[in-house]
């Protein structure tokens, strides 16, 4: 098979994409944390100043101190010059105790500077992640329900547990990475201060070396892509298999899902290693050159611009300073190359949400709508996806009497769900009109309608929490009575009581600590506790024995002439409680 030849200009299309994927991170970032970095810089100018200062200072030390003891010479040097100006101005006299006081100021200034950078760096990377992930998950829950049903859970959770610490990861090496350029630059401002030759030199050199490590930039971008992908299967392995482990045990499949996980692992640890194996050979790299590089400047500074002993002692310490810095402004450059495939990810994931938000106008809380006429569906369709050719929902016409009992019915996916999540307003018809007592359905009222409706899904959804919660779920204030109430109207009260705990027993959110007829009946009193206009059951007592099953619907007949029922049922047994039966096979075209 003929294999896709890299042109060039693929390759500087590629970098042209990082490139504008880094320069909208940098915007992003600084659009809400503009003075905070600045703020940082200042800091950093400020220590790489007085860190100056004070390397500076060693000059007229060591010189004052060779003048005491061989009695000649002076502060002869630029920065000894300007020094002494200072000291002048200060009013104090350059005597070696004064200068060692300032010096321990200076590096004193030097050492709480580095400290609030360590403290700032760290909120700024904080309030920045924090930001991210709080809009991301408002970007979800306000997202239309169809957006949120495409998607796998393990790549939402991915996103908001895997993907964003990583970019947080990635901030603090930008963070570092401004930093490192503040202290570069003063870096270079001092050691120019000594020697510009030298200076020179040592800047062309780093920019060769950046220029022949340039691979390493595209490189790290690669891993971090591919360490992306391996998480995210490790998510939906750990999400999906594991809830699905009751299912594997019994197809006997253990053993090939342990070698699933087993092949995902080392393959995330494989390429963490060459993550940092990438990482460190950059690093020695530029520490066997820079060494080399010292020592071919020392050589030069004494052997052919015969720079005094003393400023050679300083020139080592700043280029001591100036070389790790340079390569730690690479590390981190190649560490944030890494972050952008998760940034990318979140970025795509964030402006896909966003346009799919829901557009609902959101009144006072307690606004709820009136249901006393009836709901009726106007030429309705719907369908999932734009993409999608058949409409779960087509040219719908259906009429519900209010404080009655409709019953729907039709074969496994004629699109008995879809319609009562139409219904309650969950999803918007594509086209055709919805009305509640002649009210059309849209985002001026949903929010108000969805707060009149009781859902009771096709799946039993609780949370790992006390009965008591889950059922106060909307309704925190519900006192223990009348949580009692609804859950004796659902046939519960019973088994519950018989709880040692009662109503502090711990639903497990998985697992068997309540049969599926119990959770259908527990789910059932939730939503009965919000008192609807509407309740919708969605096959919401299928896991019911006759008995249990017959009880609530009698309880639910109590209701009658108060509360607008609509469920959907495959059992001919219940329909008798329905004073309409709506069979969507009679409405297919
Ligand atoms: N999130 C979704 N994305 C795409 N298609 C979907 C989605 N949910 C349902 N469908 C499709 O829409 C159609 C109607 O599905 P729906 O769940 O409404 O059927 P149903 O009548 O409730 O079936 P069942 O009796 O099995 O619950 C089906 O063809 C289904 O495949
Ligand atoms: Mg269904």
């Amino acid at each position: 098979m003929a294999k896709k030849v890299q042109t060039p200009e693929d390759d500087a299309a590629k970098t042209k994409g990082r490139l504008h994927l880094l320069i909208r991170y940098a915007k992003d970032f600084l659009s809400f944390n503009k003075w905070n970095t600045v703020g940082l810089l200042v800091i950093v100018l400020l220590n790489g100043l007085t860190q100056g200062v004070g390397f500076l200072m060693l000059i007229p030390l060591f010189n004052l101190l060779r003048t005491e003891i061989v009695q000649g010479g002076g502060a002869d040097h630029v920065a000894g010059a300007w020094l002494k100006a200072v000291f002048h101005w200060l009013n104090i006299p350059m005597t070696f105790p004064w200068i060692l006081l300032v010096f321990f100021f200076l590096m004193t200034a030097t050492a709480i500077l580095r400290n609030r950078q360590m403290v700032i760096t760290h909120m700024v990377q904080r309030a920045y992640v924090r930001r991210l992930q709080s809009r991301i998950f408002k970007a979800i829950i306000n997202a239309q329900w169809s957006f949120v049903a495409n998607r796998r859970a393990s790549d939402l959770t991915h996103i908001l547990t895997s993907d964003l610490p990583v970019v947080a990861t990635g901030t603090f090496f930008f963070l570092q990475l401004i930093s490192n350029c503040g202290f570069v630059a003063c870096y270079i401002f001092w050691a120019a201060n000594i020697s510009i030759t030298l200076t020179g030199i040592t800047l062309v050199t780093a920019g060769t070396l950046f220029f022949l490590f340039r691979s390493y930039f595209p490189r790290a971008f690669k891993t971090g892509m591919s360490m992306r992908e391996a998480k995210s299967r490790i998510f939906s392995v750990l999400m999906e298999h594991i809830s699905g482990v009751k299912i594997a045990k019994s197809y006997g499949v253990e053993t090939a899902e342990q070698a699933n996980f087993d092949e995902i692992v080392s393959r995330l640890s494989m390429e963490s290693v060459r993550i940092t194996r990438q990482n460190a050979e950059m690093k020695l790299w530029f520490q066997i050159l820079s060494y080399l590089i010292l020592c071919l400047m020392l050589f030069y500074a004494v052997n052919v611009l015969w720079i005094p002993l003393v400023e050679v002692g300083v020139i080592i310490l700043i280029f001591s300073r100036l070389l790790p810095s340079l390569s730690a402004l690479q590390a981190n450059a190649q560490r944030l190359a890494g972050m952008l495939p998760s940034f990318s990810a979140t970025e795509t994931f964030y402006s896909n949400a966003l346009a799919h938000q829901e557009d609902l106008v959101s009144g006072p809380s307690d606004d709820r709508m009136e249901l006393n006429q009836g709901i009726s569906l106007e030429n309705i369709s719907f369908r999932y996806s734009a993409d999608e050719k058949g409409f779960a929902v087509r040219n719908l016409d259906l009429r519900i009497p209010a404080l009655k009992t409709t019953a729907v019915c039709g074969f496994s996916g004629i699109g008995k769900s879809t319609l009562t999540d139409l219904i309650a307003g969950i999803l918007l018809p594509d086209a055709g009109t919805i009305r509640v007592d002649g009210v059309t359905l849209g985002n001026q009222n949903l929010s108000a309608w969805r707060k009149s409706v009781g859902y009771v899904t096709q799946e039993a959804f609780l949370f790992h929490d006390t009965i008591r919660n889950n059922i106060g779920w909307g309704n925190p204030d519900a006192t223990d009575e009348e949580i009692m109430e609804v859950l004796d109207q659902v046939a519960a009260g019973r088994f519950i009581r018989e709880l040692p705990k009662g109503l502090d027993t711990i639903v497990k959110d998985r697992g068997s600590r309540f049969s599926g007829g119990e959770r259908q009946r527990i789910v059932l009193a939730r939503t009965l506790l919000r008192n609807p206009k509407l309740l919708i059951l969605d096959e919401a007592t299928t896991s019911l024995d006759k008995k249990n099953e017959t009880a609530v619907f009698q309880s639910l007949f109590r209701l009658r002439g108060k509360i607008t029922l609509l469920f959907i049922t495959h059992d001919p047994a219940t329909i008798r409680y329905a004073d309409q039966v709506i069979d969507l096979k009679a409405h297919l075209d």
